[in-house]
């Protein structure tokens, strides 16, 4: 077996990026350095305290959290309260963090990580607003030729969801999205178009509840949750778990299909600030730096959420009998 995939997730723990961290913590192709936050789904102190607690809920403490950008670069907080409601992680009982934060900021942690590391071996995975990601190419721009790729959850070709054409990551802090899909680095973009594929269908949760686990019971008050605020809100029947797809895509890019095609970021347009406007016009050059997901194989994904649930459940009790 090839040497796991390093990574570093930067994330708004939200329901969907609860699921991308089960899935990065139990599949043994992903070895997870840290989690750093930004606000995004809710204010940075309450999605940090989500990340701790998520950890605990998967028996994982030991991984560290980074607390990094409490608001955007240029704007206003926006949060997405209507769709992970107060808490950030509404459904659940969250359980105590068990270790405190990190002192250090999660823009630091990321570029020391990158250049201690050894070149190309650290991919950066991103499922909140690119603000930290922004920050640390800004702050120490060596990082960028270092990073092996840069992964996003955010945007969308044909799609949008917080405008008719803006993804909430994108549109929440679109100056710093603009700075992370023009640096050198390699980029993929797993956006709506993707993500809207990744369904928890009742017949996934069947499969989760068969676990029979406090991990999986977790998993199911989330999605509970996430369900009723997709139908009220975005007019889906089930929800769409967006951030795990770009952990599925690293675990084996077989389930997540792209194609190479020039990404920029709109700043400016009277109704389309926040767009990621993909250029299909003709074949994309040899090198060109990004590419979008484009079609998933749903079966293929939620077994691996599924395998990672029953991973962590299975340890989780054998550290209890210890
Ligand atoms: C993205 O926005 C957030 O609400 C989700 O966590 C996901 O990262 C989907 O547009
Ligand atoms: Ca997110």
């Amino acid at each position: 077996m090839s040497e796991p995939r390093k990574i570093i997730l930067d994330c708004d723990p939200g329901h969907d990026d609860a699921v991308a961290m089960m899935l990065a913590l139990a599949n043994p192709a992903i070895e997870l350095l840290g989690i750093t936050t930004v606000g995004g789904n809710q204010t940075l102190d309450k999605i940090t305290r989500n990340a701790q607690s998520v950890l605990v809920a998967c028996g994982r403490d030991d991984v560290p959290v980074y607390a990094g950008a409490a608001r955007p670069l240029v704007r206003r907080v926006e949060i997405a309260a209507d769709i992970h409601g107060d808490s950030g992680l509404d459904g659940v009982e969250l359980p105590e963090p068990t270790r405190p934060s990190e002192q250090a900021h999660a823009v630091r942690f990321i570029i020391d990580t990158v250049l201690a590391a050894e070149h190309g071996t650290i991919t950066l995975v991103a499922t909140g607003p690119l603000t930290n990601l922004a920050l640390a190419a800004r702050l120490e721009p060596r990082i960028v030729e270092r990073v092996r790729e840069v992964v996003v959850m955010g945007g969308g070709y044909h799609e949008g969801n917080w405008t008719p054409v803006a993804e909430f990551n994108i549109w929440v802090d679109p100056e710093a999205a603009h700075i992370v899909f023009d640096e050198a680095w390699p980029l993929t973009m797993v956006g709506l178009d993707l993500t809207h594929q990744a369904l928890a269908t009742p017949e996934v949760e069947e499969q989760v509840r068969a676990i029979d686990s406090p991990l999986g019971e977790f998993f199911l008050g989330l999605m509970a949750f996430f369900r009723q605020a997709y139908r009220e809100h975005q007019g889906f029947i089930d929800p769409p778990v967006h951030d795990a797809c770009t952990i599925a895509y690293l675990i084996d890019p077989a389930i997540v299909a792209t194609q190479k095609v020039p990404l920029s970021v709109e700043l400016r347009g009277e109704l389309t600030v926040g767009m990621t406007v993909a250029d299909f016009r003709s074949p994309a050059a040899e090198d060109c730096r990004h590419q979008v997901a484009t079609t998933l194989d749903h079966a293929a994904f939620w077994a691996l959420v599924v395998e990672a649930i029953r991973m962590l459940s299975q340890q989780d009790t054998r550290s209890q009998e210890d």
